[in-house]
């Protein structure tokens, strides 16, 4: 097929749109942060101006200046419109006032360490375990990743059968599901399932066997396959079942566990987080159930039940938790409420019915049914009513704050994430239709529509979200620019990601289908390996960025508290007496 004829097919135009739009949401960042920046160069400019003014004053100018100041100083006696009488304030009633220092025009930034009552100080350590175990995985999961990735490239940096491409593979997409996204969604889950339940009745104990659990079968899990001991070709479904099943009853227990706020919730609703969060994690179940029984594993039904048990794992699992968390966090993180509660609850149930229909479509030309491959295209182009209706809700919460973009450190992390919700959702239905199937299927496009939507959606709203709880969970704020290297690495390293194995994937299509050698169409992918390669570097030195800020945000440092209530004062005096009969403090 001619290349101009190639961009006459609504698929690739589609394809291009969708680029294009992802492109103008990164730039549109970029320019918020450069104003921001150069608002900031303006200022230091004006400040060295007026010291300038300063230095050159005249006496006569500076003598105004004092004389003005003093006018602005002047204070009256503090008896001039009262009486001789002592003030005292008998009744405690004044002791509490605020002091009103700045303009209340402009949202202030409200203090992260008030948040920390929300929510018992146990399951706060709960759910840092389970972020910081998640951050674990994310970092040998993607070293895995990024090896393989080199391995196109270099592929005889190594020898080794434990570190073969073909046992990698498995070992980065199973570390970085089951570990790092798994992991980081339950954590997160705790805090947001509870907090809008407006009750805590968790068993803790209950949360460290899950996290032990999950912890252990990715472990066992990544061991046993670079051992080269794996359950055959299923992908994501490469753990042997007794290491998946360990995994199952560790998501079961916490979810017999985030049940229970659910139903002694004292509110009247059941918030449309919670919706989403307590179907995910039955779903995730019920998949991994289906996914492993010995007699759907035969014949064509064992093709089917892969088509199933992968696409219901993206898409009922990471996505159905992510979005549930998403209705949480980005109107607690906007300080507003959500825009449309309705359009939730369509986007939810029509993602349920749609999303578990679509499995099939990784099947597109094979011996499955053909009406059941339409029937998977269908509700394919379908999910673009839940993607429409959740892309939409989440943009229009925005409207209003978006001025919040060029400050905040997080929210870059949530618009991205609901850029490529869209960008990246839109691309798997335009990725159905037969004939773009038929070009790129089997091709390296497959992979950068992984990575678009689990690390385009899933990974920037996990990360999203843990700059916007851990804060709140350890009064500490992460250092403002590594976060913003973290997203700006990321993000480019993405981008370039993606971006080369579009278009060499669209390469390798057509090549396939001009019936050129296969190994010519491996010659031509290489500079685009070459450009993964580079920026999956850089998406992986981002996560050691945030492993770092993890850190920032959670080191314990010595408090230094000085006392200032009276009680705080009498405290602190008693405390002193007690040291002076302490022959040990006596230096002090
Ligand atoms: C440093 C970052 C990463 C690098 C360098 C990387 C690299 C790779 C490589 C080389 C493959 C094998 C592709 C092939 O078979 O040709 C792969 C597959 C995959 N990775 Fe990653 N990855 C990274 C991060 C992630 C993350 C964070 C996730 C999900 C949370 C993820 C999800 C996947 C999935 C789903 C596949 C299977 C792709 C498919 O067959 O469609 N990756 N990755």
């Amino acid at each position: 097929m001619a290349d101009s004829a190639l961009l006459n097919e609504t698929g690739i135009q589609l394809t291009l749109l969708l680029l294009l739009i992802i492109i103008i949401a990164g730039l549109t960042i970029a320019i918020f942060k450069f104003l921001s920046v150069y608002a900031n160069i303006l200022k230091r400019k004006e400040a060295l101006e007026a010291q300038k003014k300063i230095e050159n004053l005249s006496e006569e100018e500076l003598e105004n200046h004092e004389q003005r100041d003093r006018e602005l100083h002047t204070e009256l006696p503090e008896n001039k419109l009262s009486g001789n009488i002592p003030a005292s304030d008998e009744r405690g009633v004044i002791q509490n006032i605020n002091l009103v220092e700045e303009l209340r025009v402009f949202p202030t930034k409200r203090r992260t360490s008030s948040f920390q009552k929300y929510i018992s100080p146990q399951l706060g350590k709960l759910i840092l375990y389970f972020l910081g175990t998640a951050i674990f995985w994310l970092i040998i999961g993607t070293t895995f990743g990024l090896y393989a990735g080199i391995k196109y490239v270099a592929p005889d940096a190594d020898h080794l059968s434990w570190l073969s491409f073909g046992r990698l593979r498995p070992a980065h997409t199973n570390a970085v599901f089951w570990g790092w996204a798994s992991l980081a969604m339950v954590g997160l889950s705790y805090y947001v399932v509870t907090r809008v339940s407006n009750v805590e009745v968790y068993n803790i104990r209950q949360g460290y066997v899950s996290l032990i659990l999950i912890n252990a079968a990715v472990l066992a899990g990544t061991i046993s396959v670079l051992a080269g001991v794996n359950n055959g070709g299923g992908e994501y479904r490469e753990y042997i079942w007794p290491i998946m099943i360990t995994f199952g009853i560790g998501i079961a227990v916490s979810l017999h566990n985030l049940l229970k706020p659910v139903a002694q919730r004292t509110t009247k609703e059941i918030y449309i987080s919670n919706w989403y969060v307590i179907s995910g994690t039955i779903f995730i179940v019920i998949v991994i159930i289906i996914g492993y029984t010995p007699i759907w594993q035969n014949g064509i039904g064992e093709t089917i039940t892969q088509g199933y048990y992968m696409h219901q794992a993206i898409g009922m699992w990471f996505m159905m938790i992510n979005l549930g968390l998403m209705y949480y966090f980005l109107p607690q993180q906007l300080n507003k409420s959500i825009y449309s509660y309705s359009l939730g609850a369509l986007a939810f149930w029509t993602h349920v019915l749609f999303y578990t229909l679509i499995g099939t479509h990784h099947f597109i030309f094979s011996s499955i049914p053909w009406r059941l491959q339409t029937t998977a295209i269908i509700a394919s182009a379908g999910m673009l009513i839940p993607v429409a209706a959740g892309t939409t809700n989440f943009l229009l919460t925005f409207s209003g704050s978006w001025y919040q973009l060029k400050t905040s450190y997080t929210l870059p992390f949530y618009f991205m994430s609901i850029i490529f919700y869209f960008t990246g959702s839109f691309q798997g239905t335009v990725e159905a239709f037969r004939y773009t199937n038929l070009l790129w299927h089997f091709t390296d496009f497959t992979v950068s529509h992984s990575h678009l939507t689990m690390y385009g959606i899933i990974t920037f709203m996990i990360w999203g979200f843990s700059y916007t709880l851990i804060p709140r969970l350890t009064g500490k704020e992460p250092p403002k620019l590594w976060v913003g290297i973290h997203f700006w690495l990321a993000l480019i390293g993405l981008m370039m990601y993606v971006i080369a194995l579009m278009i060499g994937g669209t390469q390798t299509g057509m090549m396939w289908m001009k019936k050129k050698p296969f190994i010519d169409g491996v010659i031509n992918m290489f500079p685009f390996w070459l450009w993964r390669a580079i920026g999956g570097t850089m998406m992986w030195i981002s996560h050691l960025i945030f492993a770092y800020n993890f850190y920032r945000m959670v080191k314990t440092k010595e408090e230094v508290k000085i006392p200032r209530t009276p009680a705080e004062i009498l405290a602190a005096k008693k405390q002193l007496r007690n040291t002076e009969f302490n022959p040990k403090n006596e230096i002090l």
